[in-house]
């Protein structure tokens, strides 16, 4: 037996950029059904994004999720820019008429989404497996899963494929019909979680001889930093003394002094690519988030450029159902790439210029150490770093 269900949309993948568009679209009185491959408590587990740009937390106060967000979130108006031993200040705000970031997890945005979700009656399939999509090229689409051993196939207008990176969406795609292209970085990241207080008030992103070390929070006591690392490592090969002496190592001497150790709560390895899969709409089938495009974190782009994708989902979506517009719809992958490509294009440059590349040869040292230099003497670029990072608008 099959258990049949309708819905206007279906999202396939319940992380941020999936929630997100529930969100928005059940606030615009738009149906939505999400199938999710995880359970919730997996979802909430994964460890990831931690620094939101201005127009993330306006998408977020707009889909009315961000009380604990205004409560809560750490907002910040520069950074600290480290090499050569020493530390310059990049000051977000007057470098940019008056932006600034918001630190606040991954994890607390999703679960600030899930219960708007659940509050909002809003279905969800958890522990969804075999999901397979249909009918996107024409005008039935739908997809079939199976939850608790019951196959369930689900009719709707359109998906959104929100799932992921590794997701069935954009794997649904045939070949012919998508271009993808890929950078695959030569080292990952290992990260630590530990509830001691930060290193400095503000992040810290630092480039050394042993390589990149980034010093970020999740609150006033609660801290998480990463370490580059090659791509053989393993995170249960780090002890948690192993993984501050390396850190401690990678940093000025007053940072050094001044950190404060404890046990980890969590640590893993995340690899760095930069990965776009282009058009992101296949009639029916829309892509969204890590779904469509991956960029390496030194930049903290992944999670806001999957809010700006869903911004113009939404809106997309909104216009289609209130006033039988169809022009959000086809301008949807254009408008979405444009932005993108530039995302990209800044987490790609400060990759690699904080980086060390495995047998860097001395010349790219001495030129990213040139580099550097002119970057924090100069108002110039330090405004281009700056107009980046906060989040170029929409
Ligand atoms: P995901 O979070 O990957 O969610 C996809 C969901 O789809 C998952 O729940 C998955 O289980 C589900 N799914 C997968 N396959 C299926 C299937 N077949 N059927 C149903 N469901 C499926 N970004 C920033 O903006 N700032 C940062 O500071 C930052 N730091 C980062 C640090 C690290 C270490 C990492 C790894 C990432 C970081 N990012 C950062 C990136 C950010 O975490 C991602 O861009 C973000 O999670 C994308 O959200 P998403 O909803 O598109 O995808
Ligand atoms: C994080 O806090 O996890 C974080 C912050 C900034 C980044 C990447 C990750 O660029």
């Amino acid at each position: 037996m099959t258990k049949t269900l309708r819905t206007q949309v279906l999202i396939i993948g319940a992380g941020p950029a999936g929630l997100l568009l529930g969100q928005l679209l059940h606030k615009a009185g738009i149906d939505n059904l999400i199938v999710e491959r995880q359970t919730g408590d997996y979802v909430l587990g994964r460890i990831r994004a931690g620094v939101l740009e201005q127009t993330t937390v306006e998408l977020l106060d707009r889909a009315g999720v961000a009380a604990r967000l205004h409560a809560e979130g750490l907002v910040h108006h520069g950074f600290e820019l480290m090499f050569d031993g020493q530390r310059h200040h990049i000051d977000l705000s007057r470098l940019t008429g008056g932006k600034s970031v918001t630190v606040y997890g991954q994890t607390e945005v999703t679960r600030d989404l899930m219960a708007a979700r659940a509050a909002a009656g809003e279905p969800t399939l958890y522990s969804a497996t075999d999901v397979e999509l249909f009918g996107f090229d024409g005008d039935q689409p739908g997809a079939r899963c199976t939850v608790d051993g019951e196959r369930i196939e689900i009719h709707c207008d359109y998906i959104a494929g929100c799932d992921g990176y590794h997701g069935v969406s954009r794997a649904s795609v045939p070949a012919e019909a998508i271009r993808t292209h890929e950078k695959v970085y030569p080292f990952g990241w290992l990260g630590l979680l530990s509830d001691t207080p930060p290193v400095s008030h503000e992040l810290i992103y630092g480039r050394h001889e042993r390589g990149f070390t980034l010093c970020s929070m999740r609150s006033s006591t609660r801290s998480r930093y990463y370490l580059q690392v090659p791509l053989t490592e393993q995170a249960g090969d780090w002890s948690d003394e192993r993984f501050w002496n390396e850190l401690r190592s990678r940093l000025d001497p007053a940072a050094a002094a001044a950190l404060v150790t404890g046990p980890s709560l969590e640590k893993s390895i995340a690899p760095l690519r930069s990965f776009v899969a282009e058009p992101m709409r296949f009639g029916r089938l829309f892509l969204a988030g890590d779904a469509a495009h991956i960029v390496p974190p030194t930049g903290a782009k992944g999670l806001n450029l999957a809010a700006s994708d869903v911004h113009y989902l939404s809106q997309a979506l909104i216009e289609h159902y209130r006033e039988r517009s169809e022009a959000g719809i086809a301008h949807y992958s254009a408008r979405c790439l444009s932005r993108i490509w530039k995302a990209e294009r800044f987490s790609w440059w400060f990759t690699s210029l904080m980086h060390k590349l495995p047998n860097e040869p001395e010349i790219d040292a001495k030129l990213h150490r040139a580099e550097l230099e002119y970057v924090v003497s100069s108002d110039a670029a330090m405004a281009s770093m700056a107009e980046n990072y906060v989040g170029l608008p929409w």
